[in-house]
């Protein structure tokens, strides 16, 4: 799309204008002060306090990286502060923090899931505190919140819910269904990709403020959580990529292990996967060069489901290597009629069908097939998998320059038809049916992330790529490309 000739380019400032002019109004005070975005606005003309929703820590993470990139890091602090604050201390959750707050008669109400619908857990927003904090610290430079006492001792309370023992004695964190993006019913439960690529993300952004720390005042035990952090990380990594990580290659070898392993040595089949579970349309999806990490893995059952963003965040984090991401990639280039369709891009694929949907999700009619979760279509995932093909540009310059030239372009087409229409759809939560193309049956508009995952997709594209760089979670350095990188001596 040729953005820089005359009216394309007024037609783009228009929009981008009103989602800023929108995305302003989003944005809650409590006591005068900016505690966070509302996950939607639905009738922001209407200014009427009915609207204010409640401040969900995941909807707020594009929320605070948009903040950040616009240098307004009081608001993205105050945040981090108030969510601290709110973190569990009773003693069954003692470490969580929560999935959402709202203001009720100026107290701030948390819910760690005991108000939510299905009384679900508050996985992914604890995870994402440290990484959002460690986000924070590095871009303002602000290196004296993280040796607080506060941020010190709420890592430690995470560390110590997270790095326990467990009855699975793999480095794993074992969740029940709905723990995630995905809260309602998806068959979801065990050892799900996006919270897996979370736990990783959050254990080296906790190492590395802990780290800060250690210069200041000696400390044996988070010298300890530092320690056991660093040995979860790597074996976690190895983990995953043993038992995530497909392409052609593996699912031919998966399919011809031998069954009814036991004891020490035999680790080929460790999770007694029968060949017949693998499923037929692997094998047009995974074409010869592609590869992805699959949804979950369980005793005998895999989910080979492909979930957007648990891949697009193991590509930021580093979890992938650079030649994994770049067949990830191709996956996606290759899968585009079912990922992309008509709006970009699809949560998870493929979607469970009726008698599936009947069984595993408790009849849901909102993860109907095709639906929300099931098969739906969230314009908030885009910038994810847009910075992470950005993020690889800047780290691998050169690396099969045919392939990320055909990303750049499959980038810019998708940011164009957003960009076209979004507005028109009045910025909805998902979009639903096999192409996506229907506002989704039960999406809210003006939903914030839909915004904001917009404007941090214009910011990354047309202001400032080198931005991508915000995510890698060890500082970028240049000198070192190549070179063994921190994570291969964690
Ligand atoms: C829905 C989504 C969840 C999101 C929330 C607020 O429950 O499934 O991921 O955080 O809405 O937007």
């Amino acid at each position: 799309m040729a953005m820089d000739q005359g009216g394309p380019r007024s037609q783009e400032e228009n929009v981008v204008a009103s989602a800023r002019a929108h995305f302003e109004r989003t944005l809650v005070q409590v006591r005068g002060a900016v505690v966070g975005s509302v996950a939607a606005m639905e009738h922001p003309s209407s200014g009427d306090a009915a609207n204010y929703g409640e401040v969900f820590l995941r909807d707020n993470v594009p929320v605070m990286v948009h903040l950040l990139l616009e240098g307004r890091f009081a608001i993205v602090r105050h945040f981090l502060d108030v969510s601290l604050a709110l973190q569990s201390r009773s003693d069954q959750t003692r470490g969580i923090f929560p999935t959402s707050f709202l203001e009720q008669d100026s107290v701030l109400i948390a819910d760690y899931g005991q108000r939510s619908i299905g009384r679900i857990s508050s996985v992914d927003a604890s995870l994402w505190w440290p990484v959002l904090c460690w986000l924070y610290v590095r871009r303002s430079g602000d290196q004296d919140f993280a040796l607080t006492q506060e941020v010190q001792d709420g890592l430690q309370r995470l560390l110590d819910l997270v790095l326990h023992p467990s009855f699975e004695g793999t480095p794993v964190l074992f969740v029940p269904d709905c723990a995630f993006m995905i809260d309602r019913p998806m068959d979801v439960w065990g050892a799900p990709l996006e919270v897996e690529v979370l736990l990783f993300g959050c254990l080296r952004s906790c190492c590395r403020l802990l780290e800060l720390a250690q210069g200041n005042r000696f400390s044996e035990r988070r010298d300890q959580s530092l320690a056991r952090a660093r040995r979860w990380v790597r074996d976690l990594r190895a983990y995953l990529l043993k038992n995530y990580w497909v392409t052609s290659k593996t699912v031919q070898v998966l399919r011809r292990r031998p069954t009814e392993q036991y004891g020490d040595d035999q680790h080929v089949n460790a999770f007694n996967v029968q060949a017949q579970v693998v499923p037929a349309w692997l094998q047009e999806w995974l074409e010869n060069r592609g590869g992805y990490l699959i949804g979950n893995m369980r005793t005998g059952r895999p989910d080979f489901r492909f979930y957007s963003l648990g891949n697009s965040l193991a590509c930021l984090f580093g979890l992938i290597t650079a030649p994994q991401q770049r067949a990830l990639f191709r996956l996606v280039l290759h899968n585009r009629d079912h990922l992309i369709a008509k709006m970009p891009m699809r949560i998870c694929h493929p979607p469970l069908d009726d008698e599936e949907w009947k069984e595993k999700t408790g009849s849901d009619p909102k993860n109907w097939t095709w639906c929300y979760h099931n098969g739906g279509h969230w314009p908030c995932l885009l910038w994810y998998l847009g910075a992470a093909i950005l993020l690889h540009e800047r780290q691998h310059p050169g690396s099969d320059g045919a392939l990320m030239e055909q990303m750049r372009e499959f980038l810019e087409e998708c940011y164009a038809s957003q960009l076209r229409q979004l507005p028109r759809q009045r910025w909805a939560e998902y979009f639903d049916g096999p192409t996506g193309t229907w506002v989704g049956q039960q999406a809210r508009t003006y939903q914030t992330w839909t915004i904001v995952g917009f404007l941090l997709l214009h910011h990354l594209l047309r202001i400032q790529p080198s931005d991508a760089e915000l995510f890698a979670i060890d500082p970028f350095d240049p000198q070192t490309r190549g070179r063994r990188t921190r994570l291969q001596e964690e």
